[in-house]
């Protein structure tokens, strides 16, 4: 299969994580994430720049790679597709369309040291700002919408 790097974006709890898992496997992909940022209460910045250097060696080793972060942010996005950029390989971004309100109810059911502690709304609004543009002008070459909605 065709080495690719696959940026995921989307809210907490939109199903990124059970997203990677299921699809690792049939794309030949190493699955990078920054989940543990959470978990370990990690220093956000040194927790982003390790996946990164991950990121950057499995693409240079000839791996494809699942980067499974929020990414809701442009500058976000622009910070792992640079890297793909830099390794020459072609990189599809996924966006989660899960609505604010399954997320929050799915983000309630988790223990509460590792439940999203960063503002929903503005979240949600970044969330908006790339499906309506899909992320277009980004350099994507390939952008895909999953979880519309409800689900
Ligand atoms: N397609 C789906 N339909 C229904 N439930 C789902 C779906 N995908 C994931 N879930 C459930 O939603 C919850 C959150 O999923 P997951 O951990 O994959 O989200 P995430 O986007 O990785 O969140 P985070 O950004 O917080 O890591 C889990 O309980 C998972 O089982
Ligand atoms: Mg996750």
């Amino acid at each position: 299969m065709k080495q690719t790097a696959i940026v995921l974006c989307g809210l907490p709890g939109a199903g990124k994580s059970t997203w990677a898992e299921e699809n690792a496997q049939h794309l030949g992909a190493v699955v990078v994430t920054t989940d543990e940022i959470r978990t370990e209460h990690k220093d956000p910045k040194r927790a982003i720049n390790a996946a990164l250097a991950r990121v950057r060696h499995h693409l240079k080793a000839g791996s494809s790679v699942i980067v499974d972060v929020c990414a809701l942010r442009r500058l976000d996005r622009g910070m792992w597709r640079t890297a793909a950029r830099v390794a020459g390989v072609p990189t599809r971004l996924v966006v989660f369309a899960t609505d604010l309100e399954t997320c929050r109810a799915r983000d309630a059911t988790r223990p509460a040291g590792i439940r999203y502690s960063g503002n929903w709304e503005a979240s949600a609004g970044y969330l908006d700002e790339v499906l309506a543009s899909r992320a277009r002008g980004e350099g994507f070459d390939s952008v895909e919408i999953v979880g519309k909605g409800k689900r």
